[in-house]
């Protein structure tokens, strides 16, 4: 074999390796309460828990090349849990992205909120909006956390700027909105879609998620708890999704170019 064959290969082998690291992965941690529960420990014991495992998924997808990693910290639906473990999840939550800021700016992390922000309070909407300043110019891993948010909120604010966009005369009334427009109306416009959606804790649901960017998400549910959940289970993961063939809709043919 010949040096520029040998290369060539070497090439061919290192993209195809690469087209199989997701760009973006977001997660679903779940299973903190039943982590806590079964150890009879207070629920906040589970969440305190799995500030361990972000921290270990976070690492992972930086070392991975992964682009994007999202988290599903906080829902909209769970502002309805108890008020002290409302507070005690806000608390922790804050503590530990200050905390972990300096590792942040270490690795080139940016950080960055999505949710409905107007719901938090105004000292944790300024620690967040700190450490987002902070990071903004990092140009590695960039770590999404989902705070206040819900999937159907999100679809609804984007409606409702276009409303306000026909009102305020920015948009003709006639004019047809697209997918692409609609994408940058969302409040997760500049990130990509995930391309695998990881849950634990067993439960199969997208619990008013990213109900519209997760059109084409692969999905992988593990019964791993959250506060549980190390890079041996992420890497597990990835290769479940390395194996996946993703269509958009074409055929397998058309996908592996044979027709
Ligand atoms: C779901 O488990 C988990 C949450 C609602 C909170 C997740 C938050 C953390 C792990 C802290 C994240 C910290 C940072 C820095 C982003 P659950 O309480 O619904 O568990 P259960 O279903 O077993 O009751």
């Amino acid at each position: 074999m010949g040096r520029g064959q040998k290369k060539r290969i070497k090439t061919e082998e290192l993209t195809d390796k690469m087209d199989k690291i997701p760009k973006h992965v977001s997660i679903i941690m779940d299973g903190n309460g039943r982590w806590a529960k079964n150890r009879g420990l207070e629920r906040l014991a589970g969440h305190k828990a799995g500030v361990e495992s972000v921290r270990a998924a976070t690492e992972f997808a930086a070392e991975n090349g992964i682009g994007y990693l999202s988290l599903f910290a906080f829902s909209e639906e769970n502002w309805n849990r108890p008020q002290s473990e409302i507070a005690g999840l806000m608390e922790l939550m804050i503590d530990a992205i200050m905390k972990e800021s300096s590792t942040l700016m270490d690795n080139n992390i940016k950080f960055e909120a999505v949710g409905d922000m107007s719901r938090l309070s105004s000292n944790v909407r300024e620690k967040i909006r700190e450490i987002e300043k902070k990071t903004a110019e990092n140009s590695g891993l960039v770590l999404v956390v989902f705070l206040s948010y819900s999937g159907k909120w999100d679809i609804i604010q984007a409606v409702n700027r276009v409303v306000q966009q026909v009102a305020n005369k920015e948009r003709s009334a006639d004019q047809s909105v697209t997918v692409e427009c609609f994408d940058k109306l969302l409040n997760t416009s500049g990130i990509p879609d995930p391309d695998l959606l990881i849950r634990t804790s067993g439960e199969q649901r997208i619990s008013n998620f990213l109900l519209w960017q997760c059109a084409y998400t692969e999905f992988y549910f593990t019964d791993v708890l959250w506060p549980d959940f190390r890079k041996n289970d992420f890497r597990k993961a990835l290769d479940t999704y390395a194996e996946r063939e993703r269509r958009y809709g074409k055929t397998g043919d058309q996908i592996n170019k044979i027709n």
